[in-house]
C-alpha cells in the first residue's frame, strides 16, 4: 500500500497528493510517470511524477478529475492509501543545454512541464514558461515554475489573468519579437499541443511534445497506448512519452482517445450511483 501524506486542492477539480514510495522516489526522472490502481477493483490510470523528493521518500501527482478513477482519487484524503503504484515507467526527457527552451503546460500539464522546466534550468538552459488555463480560478504553480524559469507567461482563454488568449499565442507572440527559442516542450491537451507543433514546424523549431495516450499495462505489452509517430508503430509506455511534435499523427491520437468514451461514462454514472 501507498499511504497518502499531503493533499492539497490546487484549483477546482485539481489535485495534488505527496505520496510515500521511496523506491519510485529515489529513480524518478524528468516526463517519467506512474500508472496506479486505486483498490481491486480499481481501472489502472497513468499519471505523470510531478515532482519527488529521494530523502522524504514521496512522489507528487496532480491529477484531473476528468472521469470516473481520478474522481474517484479525488475522494481520497490524507491517511487513505493507494493499493498499487507501478513506476517509474517511460523515457525520461532529453535534458542537455539546448539554449533557449520554451516549456508550455496547458492546465494540468503545468504540472507535468515542472520537473522538466527544473532540469533544462539546472543544466543552464535560458527557461521560459508558457502556463495556459482557461480561467483565472484554475491557475496553479506560477510560483513553483517562477522558481525554475527565467520568465513566466500565464494565459487564459477569457483574458481573467495574464495574457488573454491561448498558449500558441503567447508563443507566437516570442517568435514575431524575434526571441531565438532553440527547443519547445509541451505538455496538455491534444489539440493544444497539435497546434503548437503547427506553429514551430512554419519555423523549424524543435519541439517535443509529452503523448497521453490511454495505457493499461505500462509495459509495451498490451498496445492500447499506440501512436503513429513518423509513419512508424510506437508504443508511448516504453518509447515516449515525449515525441518529436512534427512526426506524431495527431488526428489519429485524438480520435484513438475517444474509442471508450460511452464505456467511460457508463462506468462514471454507475460509480456516483
Ligand atoms: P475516463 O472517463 O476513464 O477517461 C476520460 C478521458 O481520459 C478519456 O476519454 C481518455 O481520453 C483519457 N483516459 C481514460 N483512461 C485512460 C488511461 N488508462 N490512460 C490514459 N488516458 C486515459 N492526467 C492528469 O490529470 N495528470 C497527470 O499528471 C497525467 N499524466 C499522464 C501521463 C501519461 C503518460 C498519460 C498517458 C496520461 C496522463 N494523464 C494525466 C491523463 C490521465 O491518465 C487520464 O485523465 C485518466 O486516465 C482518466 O481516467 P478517468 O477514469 O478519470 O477518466
Ligand atoms: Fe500497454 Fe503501452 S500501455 S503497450
Amino acid at each position: 500500500m501507498f499511504p497518502i501524506l499531503r493533499k492539497e486542492r490546487l484549483a477546482p477539480g485539481i489535485n495534488l497528493f505527496e505520496i510515500k514510495a521511496p523506491k519510485i522516489a529515489r529513480h524518478a526522472k524528468p516526463s517519467q510517470f506512474i500508472i496506479l490502481r486505486l483498490h481491486e477493483r480499481g481501472e489502472r490510470i497513468p499519471l505523470t511524477i510531478a515532482d519527488h523528493d529521494p530523502e522524504r521518500g514521496t512522489i507528487t501527482i496532480v491529477a484531473q478529475e476528468v472521469g470516473k478513477t481520478t474522481h474517484e482519487l479525488g475522494t481520497y484524503e490524507e491517511g487513505d492509501a493507494i493499493l498499487d503504484i507501478l513506476g517509474p515507467l517511460g523515457r525520461p526527457s532529453h535534458i542537455d543545454r539546448f539554449g533557449t527552451v520554451v516549456m508550455i503546460g496547458g492546465g494540468v500539464g503545468v504540472a507535468e512541464i515542472y520537473p522538466v522546466a527544473k532540469a533544462m534550468k539546472e543544466v543552464g538552459n535560458y527557461v521560459i514558461s508558457i502556463l495556459g488555463f482557461r480561467t483565472k480560478e484554475l491557475v496553479f504553480w506560477e510560483d513553483k515554475l517562477r522558481n525554475v524559469s527565467d520568465e513566466v507567461i500565464v494565459t487564459t482563454n477569457d483574458g481573467s489573468y495574464g495574457m488573454k488568449g491561448f498558449t500558441t499565442h503567447a508563443l507566437a507572440k516570442l517568435i514575431e519579437e524575434g526571441k531565438r527559442i532553440d527547443l519547445v516542450h509541451a505538455v496538455g491537451p491534444v489539440v493544444m499541443m497539435k497546434a503548437v507543433a503547427e506553429l514551430t514546424r512554419q519555423y523549424g523549431i524543435k519541439t517535443v511534445a509529452s503523448l497521453n495516450p490511454i495505457m493499461v499495462d505500462g509495459s509495451g505489452m498490451c498496445g492500447a497506448c499506440r501512436v503513429t509517430v513518423g509513419g512508424q508503430v510506437k508504443f508511448a509506455c516504453v518509447d515516449g512519452p515525449e515525441f518529436d511534435a512534427h512526426l506524431v499523427d495527431w488526428d489519429e491520437l485524438m480520435k484513438r482517445l475517444t474509442y471508450y468514451r460511452e464505456l467511460e461514462i457508463m462506468s462514471f454514472e454507475r460509480w456516483k450511483g
